[in-house]
């Protein structure tokens, strides 16, 4: 059902001016460094360590498909760069081109799989994405488990691209982007009982991708791929490439309606007006990001804060 495309650009996770080199104690992959592929330094991390490690890519294109195996601390990967404020300058980019008729499923056909847990002192399945641009058609981003971040991030597709089960995920000051379709979804929550599991879109743009074709109205912010979707939509300003109605059933023949949260407080722009599905909630306050990623998620290993708005 599923064939994805994804192309992922790497940039480092501090807001300074540039990161050409390597920090200190970095796994070094390009023709300068000890690696030739990224999955040749993942496959080298220790495993057993608590401690944080971290790698770093040389600026060129990766066509791989990455696996980062269970690790027993944090890891970073850094992308040269010489901007590392925003996506814009990313230099490194690492892609594959999986589809799921090759595969079993959805999470083996992404580029990147990250599937490395802190199974003793911290959070399960935390994740951090900082200045990345994510490129897809369908099921770009698979927000599975975990509580995870993507700030300052460009995010674009056409189709559910934004989707998963379990995860709690954060999005903060983040571009995403529609690409050229008559009839397109942002998110599919994939929900399926009263979980902690929420999407909030927080502070962020939704438009047409740069000349892309998009009818008005095209888009929805989303459909239930199960029926306690839940998704919320705050602070973010949006094209009218959003439909009116804001909210899609999944299909006429499946709804999956009736226990939907699908949330909008204070967006702007033409997208942001109408009159919405009769499914959809206008929320009286913004959601917080510890009611996402738990109080002390400015103390997490996988969150920086220098990027949140
Ligand atoms: C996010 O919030 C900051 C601070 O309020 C603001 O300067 C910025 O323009 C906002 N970004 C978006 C995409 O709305
Ligand atoms: C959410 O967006 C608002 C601006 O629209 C910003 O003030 C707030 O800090 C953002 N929340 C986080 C956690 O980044």
């Amino acid at each position: 059902m599923f064939t994805l495309s994804t192309i992922l650009g790497f940039a480092a996770v501090v807001l300074a001016t540039s990161r050409t080199s390597a920090p200190s104690g970095a796994l070094i992959v390009g023709s300068s460094g000890s690696y030739s592929t990224i999955q040749k330094a993942v496959d080298a991390l220790d495993s057993d360590t608590s401690d944080e490690q971290s790698i770093f890519i040389e600026a060129g294109t990766y066509s791989e498909q990455v696996y980062i195996q269970a690790l027993s601390g944090p890891l970073t990967i850094y992308g040269y760069t010489e901007d590392t404020a925003s996506y814009a300058d990313n230099k490194v980019i690492i892609t594959a081109d999986k589809a799921l008729a090759d595969e079993d499923t959805d999470d083996e056909t992404a580029t990147l799989r990250v599937w490395t847990n802190d199974f003793k002192m911290y959070n399960v399945d935390d994740q951090g994405y900082y200045g990345c641009g994510f490129y897809g058609f369908q099921d770009t981003i698979l927000a599975e488990t975990g509580a995870q971040v993507y700030a300052g991030c460009y995010i674009e597709g056409a189709t559910d691209f934004i989707f998963g089960q379990s995860a709690s995920a954060w999005f903060d000051a983040c571009d995403i982007r529609v690409l050229t379709a008559s009839l397109g979804y942002l998110t599919a929550s994939g929900r399926a009982s009263d979980t902690s599991s929420y999407y909030v879109i927080n502070n962020s743009t939704v438009a047409a991708a740069s000349g892309a074709d998009v009818p008005d109205g095209a888009f929805y912010l989303g459909r239930p791929w199960e029926d306690y979707a839940r998704v919320a939509f705050q602070l973010t300003s949006m094209t009218d490439v959003i439909n009116s109605a804001g909210w899609s059933e999944w299909s006429s023949s499946e709804p999956n309606t009736e226990h939907v949260t699908f949330a909008e407080y204070d967006n702007s722009g033409a997208g942001s007006e109408g009159t919405r599905a009769s499914f959809a909630t206008t929320l009286s306050e913004a959601v917080d990001i510890t009611d996402i990623l738990g109080s002390d998620y400015e103390s997490a290993a996988y969150v920086d804060t220098a990027y949140l708005s």
